[in-house]
């Protein structure tokens, strides 16, 4: 489900996520492992501020192996804690409680030295935009399935704890913030992994993009999978090709550029190209045209 956010909804999420941190000893930062930065919450270092965090580098499944590295290597740089994970196959879930043990270590053994000799369960919470594989996490880990609340900030019910395993306990209902939709680019980046509907922004323009991201990132794979003997430096001439080759074809047999567009994004979704990272770390901020 697509949300427009509004400022009041902002503030709402903003405080419904304050509210919980109440709850908890540490918070699982969920961002999208293909576009790291994009796919954070502008807001979430001013958000959580006296919690420690891990950022869970989701759907590594889909992003390039090699800048996933590079990103975990800048988090480490700059003494974050960052594990990346498939959420959907469970792969990495076992590092999330070693990591989280090692933050808290200091916390658990002060509950100790006053006396507690079973500390309770570590409590965590999932934040983490639209669409970042929060439910699919919080289920993997419950081993079982938890009914999605709609991503409609305002909801309020009452606050479950998941058992899992002995030592960690998770909120049920994750802290759901707003991606950072003022940036143009950023909002291509969301609307080319699938993160926002394909209604928000014109499908054309994401796919523009996305096919200037692969000629400039990954051009072999492009010329590759639309079997184009060079990749035309015009983006228009681009679409002809890759029209002209799938059959994307108005009557007369004028290219249909939304049904191009529309090809292309399917296809980069659901990895046809590969696996695709979309930003990496210390990158300079290229403006889409
Ligand atoms: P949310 O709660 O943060 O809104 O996200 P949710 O778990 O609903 O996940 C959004 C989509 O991302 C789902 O796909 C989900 O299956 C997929 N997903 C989550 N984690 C991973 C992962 O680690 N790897 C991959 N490849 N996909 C992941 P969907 O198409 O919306 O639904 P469905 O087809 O899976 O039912």
């Amino acid at each position: 489900m697509t949300i427009q956010w509004f400022p009041g909804h902002m503030a709402k999420a903003r405080r419904q996520v304050t509210e919980k941190l109440k709850l908890i000893d540490i918070v699982y930062e969920l961002v999208d492992a293909r576009i790291p930065q994009s796919s954070r919450n502008p807001m979430i270092d001013e958000i959580v501020t006296n919690k420690p965090r891990v950022v869970l580098l989701n759907k590594a499944d889909k992003a390039d192996k090699a800048i996933t590295n590079e990103w975990l290597r800048y988090y480490e740089e700059k003494g974050i804690a960052a594990i990346a994970i498939d959420a959907q196959s469970g792969k990495g879930l076992n590092q999330i409680l070693t990591v989280s043990k090692e933050l808290l270590k200091e916390k658990f053994d002060r509950m100790r030295a006053k006396g507690i000799k079973n500390p309770r369960a570590i409590r965590a919470m999932i934040v983490g935009i639209p669409n970042v594989g929060k439910s699919t996490l919080i289920n993997r880990l419950a081993h079982k399935n938890i009914a999605k609340t709609g991503d409609r900030p305002g909801v309020t019910q009452a606050q479950q704890w998941i058992k899992v395993g002995k030592e960690l306990e998770l909120l049920d209902t994750p802290g759901i913030l707003w991606p950072k939709f003022e940036d143009e680019l950023v909002g291509y980046k969301l609307a080319t992994t699938g993160a926002i509907k394909d209604t928000i922004l014109n499908l054309q323009d994401v796919a523009v993009y996305a096919l200037r991201f692969l000629t400039a990132s990954y051009p072999n794979r492009l010329q590759e999978r639309y079997d184009l003997p060079h990749i035309p430096e015009e983006i228009v001439d681009l679409f002809d090709e890759i029209g002209k080759r799938r059959g994307c074809l108005l009557s007369g047999g004028i290219i249909d550029y939304d049904k191009t567009a529309e090809l292309v994004l399917r296809e980069i979704r659901g990895d046809r190209l590969g696996v695709l990272t979309f930003e990496k770390p210390y990158e300079e901020k290229v403006e889409a045209e």
